[in-house]
């Protein structure tokens, strides 16, 4: 009897066979991969085997290529990071599991803002789970140049052209810009955004309003925009935001308009907020948040039964404090969990949770939270566009981007 007790034990402590979830995304840089181990160990104590369909960068354009082929073939991944109105786009197809079914709605209901549960949720459903949130409306100063020129964190535009001008005659590149059409896009946002203020900046790209969309006030924003090009480096054509946060850490450009992943990649690096690099609001940004929701969806397959794993703390490891804390310290966001001790985080992060409850909540139309990818993509062609054509004119552009959300948000 004796020589049977190890095996018995040793069965008895054996975990039961791990689900496979095999998971599409686009978390591939430095800061996305660390945040993505802390989660597929949270769901390995889940039991659930956390399997990379990693599509690399593009802001996730690849990536969600890749998924409508898969998709449309039949063989959809078991789960995927959709976010904004895509959710209801796929759940229209019936091709999403409802997550109540291994995720406690009263949990989710008593955890998440109401912004988020409305992003997430479709007809009455929850259709996806929540896990970060970014913020969009982020301008990055590389801390040893700015102190070198002696130079105060632009509040204003007016500050941020003599800014660049100062640090284009001190021989430093002003602005850190990849030159692809997403980043072009989330460049044009953050003028908008600020120049529109709250409401039109939702009239033109959530409602889509044809006459903010062509006014005079729009055509100002997009001149505004094209002067940035004056401050940036035709080299980093086709560079993705990688490359552009490099720079910035490598102290080769000065200052970066992004979403708060660099800081997840800069903290990979060991480059500490308000040491290495200072985080201010896009000029005249100050009260608005743009935010970008990051959330997985799960594709209805026999494999993925999700439901087998205890689905009562499945919700309850993601949601919870320490997750929330560990995984948005890597991942540069904020937790999507209510009520959080922000001691841990530095002073970025401390300023976005706050201003996330306290500003002005837009969703960024750059990051896909305000209209299907696929609209998403022909905007952002017409602004990357414009933006790198002389002689394409900002009324000629306005027009273009009416005629298009006209003929394609159907
Ligand atoms: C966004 C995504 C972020 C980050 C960023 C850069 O779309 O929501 O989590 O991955 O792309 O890749």
């Amino acid at each position: 009897m004796k020589k049977l007790l190890p095996l018995v034990s040793l069965l008895l402590i054996q975990p039961a066979h791990a689900n496979p979830l095999e998971v599409l995304h686009w978390w591939t840089a430095p800061g996305e991969l660390e945040a993505q181990a802390i989660l597929k160990e949270a769901l390995a104590q889940q039991n659930v085997d956390w399997k990379n369909f990693a599509i690399v960068g593009a802001g996730g354009n690849s990536a969600l290529r890749v998924l409508q082929m898969r998709a449309l073939s039949g063989n959809p991944p078991d789960a995927a990071q959709i976010k904004g109105p895509d959710i209801a786009e796929w759940a229209k197809m019936g091709l999403l599991k409802n997550i109540e079914s291994f995720v406690p709605v009263k949990f989710l209901d008593k955890h998440l803002p109401d912004i988020v549960k409305k992003t997430v949720r479709y007809n009455n459903h929850y259709m996806a789970l929540p896990l970060n949130i970014h913020r969009v409306n982020w301008l990055w100063l590389n801390k040893a140049i700015f102190d070198e020129l002696q130079l105060v964190p632009p509040k204003t535009w007016k500050q941020f052209f003599i800014v660049a001008d100062k640090i284009k005659q001190a021989g430093y590149l002003p602005l850190a810009h990849g030159g692809t059409a997403w980043q072009d896009s989330l460049l044009f946002e953050s003028v908008a955004l600020s120049l529109l203020g709250a409401d039109k900046y939702r009239q033109a790209f959530v409602e889509f309003d044809k006459t903010i969309l062509t006014s005079a006030e729009m055509i100002a924003v997009f001149k505004k925009f094209k002067q940035l090009n004056l401050y940036i480096s035709k080299e980093m054509q086709g560079k993705d935001w990688t490359f552009s946060s490099q720079m910035i850490s490598d102290k080769k450009a000065a200052m970066l308009f992004m979403g708060d992943w660099v800081k997840g990649m800069w903290h990979a690096s060991g480059k500490v907020a308000m040491q290495d690099y200072l985080c201010v609001d896009v000029p005249e940004s100050a009260g608005l948040f743009s935010y970008n929701i990051d959330s997985f969806v799960f594709f209805n397959k026999n494999s993925n039964d999700l439901e087998n794993s205890n689905s009562q703390t499945f919700a309850h490891t993601l949601l919870s404090r320490e997750f929330q804390n560990n995984f948005n310290i890597e991942k540069g966001s904020i937790p999507v969990r209510l009520n959080m001790d922000m001691q841990a985080f530095d002073s970025c992060s401390q300023k976005s949770y706050y201003d996330f409850n306290h500003a002005q909540l837009v969703p960024s139309f750059s990051q896909n939270m305000a209209s299907s990818s696929y609209l998403q993509n022909e905007m952002n062609k017409i602004i990357s566009y414009y933006f790198n054509n002389e002689e394409v004119s900002a009324e000629q552009t306005v027009k273009r981007l009416s005629l298009a959300i006209r003929a394609l948000n159907k």
